[in-house]
């Protein structure tokens, strides 16, 4: 703690008692309340609490929806309409979800602007980075596979497709393809795991986020003009200042949100997958959510054979590429005397 040491005293034996033994209430104050903060954080640095409240509430509508959705391939569509139309609150908790997905993609890409533009990548915050992008590409699996789930035409389709994607992997390609989807085909055994992931890795998220935190902790915020919060006077402590002004872009960004839920909740989404599921029938464009459409648009790109690496092969190299990059990010961009690199107490 640089300028605000931790002023937890217990208050009463019972505290005093529970502190000897498991200092939980020290180490909330210290990490919740008193937590040195740089003073000239803007709006950006909102968005990682926006994002940690997105995943609750991701977290939550999806156990409730768990509770009335049937992961079978003739049952799972009707399902979902079941919920949305006879299960009590239905229709909101399945608008907040699905739409949740898409204001949490966002929240996490202007969480990640902010971290490029600051360069909050940089030393000493290299593993909080890249703990980060594991978050990220956590996110794309979950919202891929919560994707597939409605059984609707595109959530079949996205599945075809991007299962095949792994197909393209010399030699361990197709033992990799079978494994996913469970069988040759996609099929129940594939709704059935990506049902049992989708609920299992926002738990990932997590803990992974558990981590995001604590090693932010260590070295403390980055901010606008990179004063460095270990050696400076120039912090507040979290609390009120930042659980405020968080509470505020929290509050701000839920306007847009609860307008997607009450007055537009299928906008996002794509008609055909109001349209089961049919093997037979190949919609006429099969295209993603709108948050992954750059990544797609990368795996499309690639149609020519780059020397002996196919062009599937290539599409998928690029694709991969495209993600496995942000992970070596702080060492591609030494810049000196950018943004991280201001000395302290300016
Ligand atoms: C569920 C997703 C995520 C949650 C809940 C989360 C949470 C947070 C929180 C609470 C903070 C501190 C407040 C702030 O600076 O906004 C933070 C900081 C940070 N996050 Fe995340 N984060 C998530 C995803 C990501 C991703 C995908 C990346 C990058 C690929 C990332 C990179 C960073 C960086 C570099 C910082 C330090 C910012 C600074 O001090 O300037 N985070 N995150």
């Amino acid at each position: 703690m640089a300028s605000h040491e931790s002023s937890y005293t217990p208050g009463s034996a019972v505290e005093k008692w529970i502190d000897e033994r498991l200092p939980i209430i020290r180490w909330s104050k210290e990490h919740l309340m008193d937590y040195p903060t740089p003073k000239n954080l803007n709006y950006f640095w909102t968005f990682g609490g926006i994002l940690a409240i997105m995943l609750v509430v991701q977290i939550v509508t999806g156990i409730v929806l768990a509770m009335h959705y049937t992961p079978h391939v003739d049952l799972a569509f009707n399902s979902v309409e079941h919920i949305r139309r006879d299960v009590n609150g239905g229709r909101i908790i399945q608008a907040v979800h699905a739409v949740g997905a898409s204001m949490f993609f966002a929240a996490v890409y202007i969480h990640i602007f902010r971290g490029l533009y600051f360069g909050s990548y940089k030393a000493p915050r290299e593993i909080l980075w890249i703990l980060g992008v594991v978050i990220f590409v956590l996110m794309m699996a979950t919202a891929f596979m919560g994707y597939v789930l409605p059984w609707g035409q595109m959530s079949f389709w996205a599945a075809q497709v991007i299962t095949n994607i792994f197909a393209a992997i010399p030699v361990v390609g197709d033992p990799i393809l079978q494994l996913l989807r469970g069988g040759f085909t996609v099929d129940n055994a594939t709704l059935n795991r990506f049902f049992s992931l989708h609920y299992l890795l926002p738990f990932v998220i997590a803990a992974v986020v558990a981590l995001h935190i604590w090693a932010l902790h260590i070295p403390g915020n980055n901010n606008p003009v990179g004063v460095d919060v270990k050696s400076s006077r120039d912090t507040l402590p979290f609390h009120p200042y930042y659980t405020m002004k968080d509470l505020f872009g929290i509050i701000v960004f839920f306007i847009p949100f609860a307008w997607f839920v009450f007055f537009a909740p299928d906008l996002l989404g794509h008609a055909d997958n109001y349209i089961m599921a049919n093997s037979q029938v190949t919609p006429a464009h099969i295209v993603p959510e709108w948050y992954f459409l750059p990544f797609y648009a990368v795996l499309r790109a690639i149609d020519f054979n780059i020397l002996f690496i196919d062009s599937k092969l290539g599409g998928v190299i690029f694709f991969g590429g495209s993600i496995l990059i942000l992970f070596f990010l702080p060492w591609l961009d030494n810049v000196q005397g950018a943004v991280g690199h201001v000395p302290s107490d300016l």
